[in-house]
């Protein structure tokens, strides 16, 4: 079992392409579809997605796999094929977000808990019949000047193996993805030494509950000053915190690590993770699952016209190369002003 889970974890991960990170829920695309002025129906959000599904030449080169929302996975694209072969014919692997959100944590301030583990084992098995092959799970930490509490890292952390579990016994590998927010006006150091106390909490659990590490990918947040921070860290420097934090708490059976964007710009996300590749050895491939940072061009570009689709594809296959190419180190902003 662990052999299969570790191939298609390899897979994810293979050299220059990364995850598009597609899963938004009903009510995160919903905002999305706002900022451009477009009712959210279950055909828009179809004809949004299948058109960056259908950017063949992009995802063949550039993208590994595609997190999907239980919708999706369900979904027929236009001309009736089923949207995971529409996926598949891109030599990309289909997955699929199965928490159901993150809610308040009973007895603190407003810190958060993920929920979805009740029958989470049928829901998974469900899922694997579609022809889901990984999985995702986000715990949400929120640094403030009191927190993140360790009960709440705790729990979360619980959560996050439970489900990892689960997703093994399934054969699905998991994502495992405890996000750090940047908001708020914390210092790099101070997100520096939770993401350590996060990810050391998290593989301590993963431990515990039996989880193959080398069927899993995880997916942490950058180490990065807060959104409000007025001294904001650059590059080099995001880039070798993070690398320090990476090294001293995730394992190196783990095959890959993908980061989300987390609310930086599409350019940044993609300059830290070449500038992370280009500089340092490590014993994980380092690649990316991006949502935003992946989909804001084209979401612009498409603006539910029909005519704008080929410009919004033009955006979305930019935005998959060069994050393609800062998978391997490769990226610049030379190379991103030529395309
Ligand atoms: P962002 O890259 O927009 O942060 O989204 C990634 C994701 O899947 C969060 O769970």
């Amino acid at each position: 079992m662990t052999e299969h889970l570790h191939d298609i974890a390899q897979a994810m991960v293979a050299r220059g392409r990364g995850i598009l990170a597609a899963d938004e829920s009903s009510g995160t695309i919903k905002k999305r579809f706002d900022t451009i002025g477009v009712d959210s129906t279950e055909g828009s959000r179809r004809d949004y997605r299948e058109m960056l599904f259908r950017c063949t030449d992009a995802m063949k080169d550039s993208i590994s796999g595609v997190i999907l929302y239980d919708e999706t996975l369900r979904q027929k694209a236009a001309d009736g094929t089923p949207i995971v072969d529409v996926i598949r014919a891109s030599n990309s692997i289909p997955g699929i977000k199965v928490d159901t959100g993150a809610k308040d944590l009973a007895g603190t301030q407003g810190e958060k808990i993920t929920e979805g583990l009740d029958g989470l084992r049928e829901r998974l098995a469900e899922y694997h019949d579609i022809g889901a092959r990984f999985a995702k799970w986000r715990a949400v930490i929120t640094i403030g000047a009191d927190i993140p509490s360790s009960y709440c890292v705790h729990t979360n952390a619980h959560a996050l193996a439970r489900y990892a579990a689960l997703c093994q016994e399934q054969n699905i590998v998991p994502i495992v993805e405890p996000e750090v927010l940047m908001d708020g006006d914390h210092s790099i150091e101070r997100c520096f030494e939770v993401t350590e106390f996060v990810l050391n909490t998290v593989y301590d659990e993963l431990y515990s509950q039996n989880v193959a590490l080398e069927g899993t990918i995880l997916k942490p947040n950058m180490v990065l000053s807060g959104m409000g921070c007025p001294d904001q860290a650059g590059i080099d420097e995001v880039a070798q915190r993070t690398i320090t934090c990476l090294k001293r708490c995730v394992p190196a059976a783990v095959p890959g690590i993908c980061f989300l964007s987390g609310g930086q710009s599409d350019e940044l996300a993609t300059a830290h993770l070449s500038a992370m590749n280009a500089a340092y050895d490590m014993p994980w491939v380092l690649s990316f699952s991006y949502g935003r940072a992946l989909q804001a061009a084209a979401l612009k570009a498409w603006a539910g016209k029909a005519e704008n689709v080929p410009a919004a594809q033009t955006a979305f296959s930019h935005r998959a190369r060069m994050n393609g190419l800062a998978a391997t180190g490769q990226w610049s902003a030379e190379r991103e002003q030529a395309a």
